[in-house]
């Protein structure tokens, strides 16, 4: 098969307006990606807003050993950490493949990158020229009901209408594998829609998921904000899209915050991910993230870490940690949680995706508390932040009861929420019974 170059033009989104940020080349055979490099612009570098479209191989620290340099992936990689995340991943490749009639992964990277629209996750935008415009993509609030049926069609492989697919191009440029869509509400604030998937079974995805956000919000962990919508039978969810704020001091302009995936700061190929560990972010967190963050940051991944044992979610792979630039601070810090499902599994020993602690992926509190000094915990905070956590999913029942979660949905999903006795080793929990004064419900 023939090896060719593509050059593509970055641009970053600065102060709501997009300015070039530099030149990506990509070595593409047929639809695999061979090497990238990347040069950033010299007046892009001199810009004070500038954005780091990654921290590890392509950061604006020391701006004058990057000036005029081409630079590459790290470890070898075949891609940037930066651009593979504004890349569509595998919803948006179906929704491109589509829209184009072409077979699954068909395409080569620079097609996918290309089609994804300026709406994509982050504040970047690929273009294949300086002279192509921006391509705004995302549908109102109030047509759910139509971008739900065009994700059922995309995904059943049935045709849909040009015009529809165009729309749902839109969505191609956020990441993940479940269907969703991007939609602005009637104050212009962007929401990423998650609908249904066809084959989720009698499992009612969208309430759940948007349950047990409010759950770890109850939990003292920051979370994206949501909202659940009914269209018709179905339940579709809402979340904020934390890559977007809003300045209305001067007019409502839309400021775009870049994202990297924790997969970028520790800069692995996909498939190493179930092979790395909550620590392994902490690290990276300690090298790449604001330094005012860093304690607070850790803090609040091993509280991740713990709720996702509570709750057995164990799809907690390195693109389901996120960071965000921070415009005021110039630098990154820890994304609010997002994409939180429980698995109902039957299970008593289970596992995370997840490196937890020495003994590797287990899903038990002992192997989570053996590992706080990875995350610079004390005994008492990391006992603080695990009683913490069992107070509010221990009533979990109250909690999705409260939040209108039928009966029917709670009982499907209940093998997932795990009591503490279930997950902690009697010694540890008599030092977690002298931390706290609660109790089994
Ligand atoms: N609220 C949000 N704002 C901005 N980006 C988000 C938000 N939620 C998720 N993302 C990004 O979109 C990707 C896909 O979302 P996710 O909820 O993980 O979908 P899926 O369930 O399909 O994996 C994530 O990996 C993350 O990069
Ligand atoms: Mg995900």
């Amino acid at each position: 098969m023939a090896n060719s170059t593509k050059d593509l033009f970055v641009f970053a989104n600065l102060d709501g307006q997009f300015a070039p940020a530099g030149q990506l080349s990509l070595d593409e055979e047929g639809s695999n990606l061979i090497a990238s490099s990347f040069a950033y612009g010299l007046r892009y570098l001199e810009r004070s807003n500038a954005q780091e479209i990654d921290p590890v191989a392509l950061t604006l620290k020391n701006k004058d050993e990057i000036r005029g340099r081409r630079l590459v992936p790290p470890n070898g990689l075949e891609a940037f950490g930066g651009i593979r995340d504004a890349a569509p991943d595998a919803w948006g490749r179906r929704v491109i493949e589509a829209r184009l009639k072409v077979p699954s992964n068909s395409l080569p990277e620079s097609t996918y990158l290309l089609e994804a629209g300026s709406d994509r996750i982050g504040a970047l935008d690929i273009r294949s020229s300086l002279a192509d415009q921006e391509r705004p993509a995302h549908e109102t609030i109030h047509n759910l009901s139509y971008l739900l049926d065009g994700a059922q069609k995309i995904e059943a492989g049935l045709p849909v209408s040009d015009a529809l697919a165009r729309i749902l191009v839109a969505g191609s440029g956020l990441g993940g594998m479940r269907p969703k869509a991007s939609v602005r509400d009637d104050e212009g604030i962007l929401w990423m829609a998650k609908f249904p998937g066809n084959n989720d079974g009698p499992l009612d995805i969208p309430s759940i998921e948007y349950a047990t956000i409010q759950l770890a919000e109850l939990a003292g962990l920051n979370v994206a904000k949501t909202k659940l919508e009914q269209v018709g039978a179905k339940k579709i969810l809402l979340v904020q899209r934390f890559d977007r704020s809003w300045n209305t001091a001067s007019g409502p302009i839309e400021i775009r915050h870049h994202v990297v995936s924790a997969l970028t700061l520790i800069a692995c190929h996909e498939s190493e991910s179930p092979t790395k560990s909550y620590m392994d972010i902490a690290d990276a967190i300690r090298r790449y993230c604001l330094v005012k963050k860093i304690k607070s940051d850790i803090e609040e991944l091993y509280g991740r870490m713990i709720f996702n044992i509570f709750v057995s979610n164990d799809d907690d792979h390195l693109r389901n940690h996120a960071f965000v630039w921070d415009h005021q601070l110039k630098g990154w810090s820890l994304s609010p949680l997002y994409d939180v499902m429980p698995h109902a599994v039957i299970a008593s020993e289970r596992y995370q995706h997840l490196g937890v602690g020495p003994q590797g992926k287990l899903s038990t509190l002992d192997n989570a508390y053996a590992a706080k000094e990875r995350f610079g915990l004390s005994p008492k905070d990391a006992m603080q932040i695990i009683d913490r956590i069992w107070r509010v999913t221990r009533q979990w029942r109250v909690h999705f009861e409260t939040l209108g979660i039928s009966d029917v949905q709670i009982e499907r999903i209940a093998p997932a929420f795990r009591h503490i006795d279930a997950i902690c080793s009697s010694d540890l929990r008599k030092l977690s019974l002298t931390s706290a004064a609660s109790d089994a419900p």
